[in-house]
């Protein structure tokens, strides 16, 4: 009889434990399901995260990037730029192909004419004689600093155009530095792609009698207020 009640109490716990592993095992399949649909959702998720952010970026690039190659002959690649402002945004200009020029002159040799000619274009703009401040041609960083803002068009003078300008530059007289630090400056030009014009007189007598009057022009006018160069008198020569 002992034996009965334990028989039975063993096989009721028998019959008990079966029901009970199953519900466990259940348990456990429906605990591993969801975790692997949690894991599905959440991976759903973040590709959505990630194809609502990607776009952006995308677009960022795409605006950035591919600047429609201008229509220009191959040799003229390297002396097309797409500057970068810091100081402004050249907004829809921004795919207007740049191009760095530097007219090499002396005084008295037209050049301010000549850039008077030039800066009279809307797209054009031409500094003027940047280099006539004696910091800036210092040394070989100060000019190439110097350089460096007017091509990336952060050089705000009256000359300055529009974020629409196509073509920026400078004057600069040989005796501006560029004797001396020659050998830089046309490393400079070489890998920045800078045209450079050489404008000279052909007339030296001409240039002399220019030099000469604007002394002479420099010695009375400071009497009654400032000195104006000589290049805008009614009597100009022309050649
Ligand atoms: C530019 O040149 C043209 C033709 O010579 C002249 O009519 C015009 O007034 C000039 N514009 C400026 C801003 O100097
Ligand atoms: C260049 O000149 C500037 C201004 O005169 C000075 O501050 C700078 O230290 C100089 N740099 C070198 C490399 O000589
Ligand atoms: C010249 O400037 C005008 C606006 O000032 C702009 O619409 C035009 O695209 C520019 N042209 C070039 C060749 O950059
Ligand atoms: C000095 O300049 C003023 C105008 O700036 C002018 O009216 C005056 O005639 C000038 N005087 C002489 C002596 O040139």
């Amino acid at each position: 009889m002992a034996d009965d009640p334990f028989f039975f109490c063993s096989k009721d716990s028998f019959l008990i434990k079966a029901p009970k592993k199953s519900p466990l095992a259940l348990r456990m399949v429906v605990l591993v399901f969801a975790m692997v649909c949690g894991v599905y959702i959440c991976s759903i998720c973040l590709k959505q995260i990630g194809i609502r952010t990607n776009p952006g970026f995308l677009n960022v690039e795409v605006i950035e990037r591919p600047c429609p190659g201008p229509n220009i002959e191959p040799w003229e690649i390297p002396y097309v730029h797409y500057p970068k402002p810091i100081t402004y945004s050249r907004v829809e200009c921004k795919c207007n192909p740049v191009r760095y020029f530097a007219i090499l002159s002396m005084q008295r040799s037209g050049s301010g004419w000549f850039e008077t000619l030039l800066n009279n274009h809307t797209n054009i703009s031409s500094n003027g004689e940047i280099f006539s401040v004696k910091v800036r041609r210092s040394n070989v960083s100060t000019i190439t600093e110097t350089l460096d803002k007017i091509y990336n068009l952060d050089w705000l003078s009256s000359a300055s155009k529009n974020e629409c300008a196509a073509a920026v530059g400078l004057k600069w007289m040989l005796n501006q530095g560029v004797m001396q630090h020659h050998e830089e400056i046309v490393e400079y030009f070489k890998t920045r792609g800078v045209s450079a014009i050489f404008l000279f007189r052909r007339n030296l007598l001409r240039r002399m009698v220019s030099i000469l009057a604007n002394s002479y022009d420099r010695e009375v006018k400071p009497l009654n207020g400032t000195h104006k160069s000589h290049v805008h008198s009614p009597r100009r020569d022309t050649s």
